[in-house]
Parts: C-alpha cells; sequence; structure tokens
C-alpha cells in the first residue's frame, strides 16, 4: 500500500532505461530471480526517457518478480529486451490523438501463462492468484507507466508470457 499513499509529483529527469534494468537485473539475480536465467537483448541505441528512475525500477522489479514467481523451477527462463519502433503510433487512455511511443521494453517468460479469467482484470488492484499476493503489483506498474505516458500490454500463452511496456522518448527540443 505504501507505493499508493505516497503522492509525491514524479521527479523528472532524463534516464537511461538500460541503467534501470541492469539493477533490476542484479536485484533479481541475487534475490529472488536467483534460480531463474536472465536473458538480456537490449537494443544499444536506445535513447533515453524522461522520467522517474525509482519508480520505473520498481516498475520492472515488479514485472521480473511476477515473471520469476510463473516460471518453472527448472530450465525457467525470463528475457528482458528493449527496441526501438519507428513509426509505432499508440493511442492511449485520456491521451490526446495517437502518441509516438516508440521506446519498447519487454519481459518475457516461459512460465504457465495468466489464467484467461484474470486476464480483463489483470491491472487492477487486489487481483491476485498467489496466497500471500496483495496484487498490488501490477496496479502499480500500469499507475506508473501511465504517468509516464507511456502503454502497457501483454500477451499470454503457456511457456510464453510477455508484458511490453512502450514509453516516449525525451523531446528533442528538451520539453515533455
Ligand atoms: N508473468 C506472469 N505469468 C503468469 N501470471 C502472472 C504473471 N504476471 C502476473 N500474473 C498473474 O497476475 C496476478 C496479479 O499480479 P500482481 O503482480 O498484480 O499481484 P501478485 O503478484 O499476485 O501480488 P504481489 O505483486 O503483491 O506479490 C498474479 O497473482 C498472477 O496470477
Ligand atoms: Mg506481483
Amino acid at each position: 500500500m505504501e507505493a499508493f499513499s505516497d503522492y509525491r509529483p514524479i521527479e523528472r529527469e532524463v534516464v537511461n532505461i538500460h541503467e534501470v534494468l541492469e539493477r533490476v537485473r542484479k536485484a533479481a539475480q541475487s534475490g529472488f530471480a536467483r534460480h531463474v536465467r536472465l536473458v538480456e537483448e537490449y537494443d544499444p541505441s536506445l535513447p533515453s526517457v524522461h522520467g522517474d528512475r525509482d519508480q520505473l525500477v520498481q516498475v520492472f522489479l515488479n514485472l521480473v518478480k511476477n515473471a520469476a514467481e510463473a516460471v518453472p523451477n527448472i530450465d525457467g527462463e525470463i528475457i528482458l529486451s528493449t527496441a526501438y519502433r519507428h513509426g509505432l503510433r499508440l493511442t492511449r487512455p485520456g491521451g490526446e490523438g495517437r502518441q509516438h511511443l516508440p521506446l519498447m521494453v519487454s519481459v518475457t517468460d516461459n512460465g504457465s501463462g495468466i489464467p484467461d479469467d484474470l486476464r480483463p482484470h489483470l491491472f487492477e488492484p487486489f487481483v491476485t492468484t498467489k496466497r500471500n499476493g496483495t496484487g498490488l503489483g501490477l496496479a502499480l506498474v500500469a499507475k506508473v507507466i501511465g504517468d509516464h505516458g507511456g502503454v502497457i500490454e501483454f500477451d499470454s500463452q503457456p511457456r510464453r508470457t510477455v508484458f511490453r511496456v512502450f514509453l516516449p522518448v525525451v523531446a528533442q527540443d528538451g520539453a515533455s
């Protein structure tokens, strides 16, 4: 709950997403994802985003934690991937028209997949299938990505679940 009651404004700064993912990978690999193979597929030419570094770390930690909790004990694999999508335009809820959200970060796992009945409500708070889950992980992810002007989508089948985050890049003139 803490993250929700903390209504400080987003501290926007220029953030290198690969630094964010590196922090997440290190924390995951030495902790909750010790048993999982973490694969990085990064586009080194990815531009920076304008955002809150700590909140973005929390977003990808939540996604990687869910992935680590879903993969099998043996041969569990999580792929962290970044890509720049030229020309991709998405309509975002509450946004004006189509927005250019070229920066994509995805987290893919080879777990059992997301149960069908959960899908329509996945990003709502308190949706959980875990004994000790709060169901707040993805709700926080959706809120932070929305605050950053981005969108998140998922695609899930047994042995392959992908969460894709799309973000705007820092505007050329420095404005956002
Ligand atoms: N990668 C995934 N593979 C399969 N199911 C997933 C995945 N990510 C999320 N889910 C499903 O979505 C539910 C909600 O996830 P969310 O992160 O919001 O809460 P939680 O993980 O249950 O609890 P918490 O994040 O507090 O530990 C999970 O309980 C799980 O059933
Ligand atoms: Mg979770």
